[in-house]
């Protein structure tokens, strides 16, 4: 049987941080950083594939489940900025010139978990391929419940939408939880890319970022993308039920 070091293959996980500046102190806690947020992202998408699949096979409470988790991940996530703040004044500056152009806009499981999330963003955009992100699969799922939930993004879709909705909460069942859960995920993202702005303002201030946007400028810019703007938009409209 694997012993710990085994099992966790440790001396493979822990010969993966290799500073290149010499300034350890600050560069250790750069990569750890974004290496842990990278196993995160890993946990969150498998997350996310799971409870899609679960809607598809109809199991609702597996999906909360499977949700729930995703929101605990993501506040860990949202934690790991203090790290960044404490780098030393000017630290993130003497590890530019070892990035280069490299950046963490690169990260291919972020874009998976944005994939995953919801179609792409755009007017009239379809869905790339019904559920199999999570909003396509909570509609397909509303629809088996007999809400008229479709998934495309037309003006006439979306009305309809907002009313099954208004629906839904009204209910106050599996689905309203679904909703929320949904909510909570898009809420806690959007925090993430709060918090991310904020971090890399105090490392960067108006300076453009390495991978050549313009930098906190671009990041503040990306705080308004909401996965489910339907959610956020029947908002004034729900009754307190008490
Ligand atoms: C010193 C700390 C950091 C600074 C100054 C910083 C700065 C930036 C900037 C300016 C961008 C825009 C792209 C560019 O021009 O480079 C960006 C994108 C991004 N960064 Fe960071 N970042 C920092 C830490 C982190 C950490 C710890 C993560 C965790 C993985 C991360 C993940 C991302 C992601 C996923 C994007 C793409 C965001 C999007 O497309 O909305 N960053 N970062």
């Amino acid at each position: 049987m694997a012993g710990y070091h085994e099992y966790l293959e440790l001396d493979r996980l822990l010969s993966l941080q290799r500073p290149r500046t010499g300034h350890t102190a600050t560069e250790l806690p750069f990569i750890v950083v974004h290496q842990v947020s990278e196993l995160w992202f890993k946990l969150i998408i498998e997350d996310i594939q799971g409870a899609i699949q679960a809607l598809g096979a109809d199991e609702v409470g597996a999906a909360l489940q499977r949700l729930r988790r995703v929101r605990e991940v993501e506040r860990l996530l949202i934690d790991q900025f203090v790290l960044i703040d404490q780098l030393p004044p000017g630290g993130f500056g003497a590890l530019r010139p070892a990035l280069g152009t490299t950046s963490a806009a690169e990260s291919r499981q972020f874009a998976v978990i944005e994939r995953l999330s919801c179609p792409p963003p755009g007017p009239g955009t379809p869905a790339a391929d019904p559920g199999e992100d999570l909003w396509s699969a909570l509609c397909l799922h509303a629809q088996g419940d007999g809400h008229d939930m479709p998934v495309d993004d037309t003006g006439e879709a979306r009305a309809r939408r907002a009313r099954a909705l208004l629906e839904i909460y009204r209910q106050a069942g599996p689905m309203f939880a679904l909703c929320e859960a949904l909510l909570d995920h898009d809420q806690a993202f959007s925090i993430w890319r709060q918090r991310h702005a904020l971090a890399a303002a105090r490392q960067i201030g108006n300076a453009p970022g390495t991978g050549g946007t313009t930098g906190v400028a671009f990041l503040e810019h990306r705080c308004n993308r909401r996965f489910y703007p339907d959610l956020w938009s029947i908002r004034p409209d729900l009754q307190f039920s008490g």
